[in-house]
């Protein structure tokens, strides 16, 4: 044997094993063979919340999270936000490569085809109560559509999964739109494909029969760069659930209707939306030092802060920051920028966040942008959730693909009770 390989001496017999590095990585099933007796179960490894666990191999995203780094299939994000648009970067995280000039085209006209909805789908959301969760819309609205199209259970065909795929990443936009217009009591704007895809979302938002209505070209492009910045971010939670629950066969709007509840949760894709609250409820600079010591007592978290990966900076933070800038120049500014910049400020030289590498995330400022453009703070989850099905959809492929993946199934250390005999009701005490 090479080299490349661990040995391990399991010192409750003696015995020694060695085991295979590939990829700085052991294959936890080789641990199985260090047994004390031979019919032991064989060794396991204990990783709750996935902590050192690498369960795919994958070729999409590349994150250095010491380094600061993101990449989509090889680009750096800050090229990608600076010159791409969502879309095209939608197809490379879905194929590999930048497309062509034609490949671009066609794949803009297919997804700008597909953003009509069912109209059963348009009754289902008028169905909700006017103060429905937009996040609850989405899960149900994408969940049913499994019902609209039932060959999408055909999920390896690659001709049925391209066309679910348009279909997602086409209509998921009007069914956020449509989520708002509902809440808010006013008529759904059908899609207009002659616009791009972030102009068509603020367009069926927005427009209310204003003679010479025009979406601003720069809120078009902020919305494009965000979602860039969100279109995928390696095994996230979210994403480990589209594979899990991909990984069972189940036609894609299923998988990625729970990797969206997924995303829901306030630690994931509703951070945004705790990021606003949180800065509404600090409500002015002056009150910024007292909440920086209700953080450090453990009483509230900061939210924005802290990533599981990246320990220095998060390369998706500047790049939004930025943005947000460009966004108060088109609307005017937003009283609680000024509290986030105090925050940001404060933590950013308190021992307490340098300490735990804690820095703002891509949540910090999304919200604040976000705000600013006048969105409800519970559509924030959904407009992460639009770009990253491009992430999603990819990663799911990508598992479908690999013939190394199987439906999941992790292990349990099980500590409950031992065997028992059943008590009858009127025995128990
Ligand atoms: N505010 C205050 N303390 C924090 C924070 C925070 N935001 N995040 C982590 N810590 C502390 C935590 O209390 C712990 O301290 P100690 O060692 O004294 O117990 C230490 O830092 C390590 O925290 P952890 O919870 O073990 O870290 P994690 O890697 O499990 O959590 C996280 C990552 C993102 C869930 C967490 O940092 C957090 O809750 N942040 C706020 C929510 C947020 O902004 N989420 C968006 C993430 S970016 C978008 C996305 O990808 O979904």
């Amino acid at each position: 044997m090479s080299n490349n390989t661990l040995t391990i001496t399991d010192n409750r017999t003696g015995k020694t094993y060695e085991v295979p590095i590939e990829y700085d990585t052991i294959h936890a099933t080789d641990l199985r063979k260090i047994k004390v007796n031979p019919d032991d179960f064989g060794l396991m490894a204990y990783d709750p919340a996935y902590m050192n666990t690498a369960a795919c191999k994958s070729s999409i995203t590349y994150i250095d999270g010491d380094k600061g780094i993101l990449r989509y299939r090889g680009y750096p994000i800050e090229q990608l936000a600076e010159k791409s648009t969502y879309l095209e970067v939608s197809y490379l995280i879905l194929y590999g490569e930048l497309p062509t000039k034609e490949q671009l085209e066609y794949w803009e006209n297919r997804i700008l085809r597909h953003t009509f909805i069912h109209e059963n789908l348009v009754q289902l959301i008028r169905a909700f109560r006017y103060d429905a969760h937009p996040m609850g819309i989405l899960i149900s609205a994408v969940s049913a559509m499994s019902t609209l199209y039932p060959e999408a259970k055909h999920v390896r065909d690659p001709h049925v999964r391209e066309k679910q795929i348009w279909r997602i990443i086409g209509k998921l936009p009007t069914i956020a739109a449509f989520a708002y217009r509902h809440r808010i009591g006013r008529p759904f704007n059908y899609p207009d494909s002659s616009m791009s895809y972030t102009a068509n979302l603020l367009y069926m938002l927005d427009y209310m029969n204003q003679r010479d209505y025009e979406v601003h070209p720069a809120l078009a492009r902020a919305m494009d760069v965000l979602f860039i910045l969100h279109a995928d971010h390696e095994q996230n939670c979210s994403t480990s659930v589209m594979r899990a629950v991909g990984s069972s066969l189940a036609d894609p709007y299923s998988a990625l209707s729970a990797a969206a509840a997924a995303l829901y949760g306030p630690l994931h894709g509703g951070a945004n939306e705790a990021v606003l609250l949180m800065l509404n409820e600090i409500g002015t600079v002056a009150n910024v030092p007292a909440y920086i010591e209700r953080v450090k007592k453990g009483e509230v978290r900061l939210m924005g802060f802290g990533h599981r990966v990246y320990k220095n900076y998060d390369p998706r933070a500047s790049i939004i920051k930025k943005v947000a800038y460009e966004v108060f120049e088109v609307t005017g500014s937003n009283v609680l920028l000024d509290v986030a910049l105090e925050l940001e400020r404060i933590a950013l030289q308190d021992d307490y966040f340098i300490s735990r590498k804690l820095y703002p995330n891509v949540d910090f400022y999304s919200g604040i942008i976000y705000h600013t453009l006048r969105f409800p703070m519970d559509m924030f989850p959904f407009l992460f959730a639009i770009p990253r099905a491009s992430g999603w959809l990819a990663q799911w492929m990508e598992m479908l693909d690999d013939p190394e993946q199987k439906i999941a199934r992790p292990r349990q250390i099980y500590l409950g009770a031992d065997e028992r005999d059943y008590v009858p009701l009127e025995e128990r005490k």
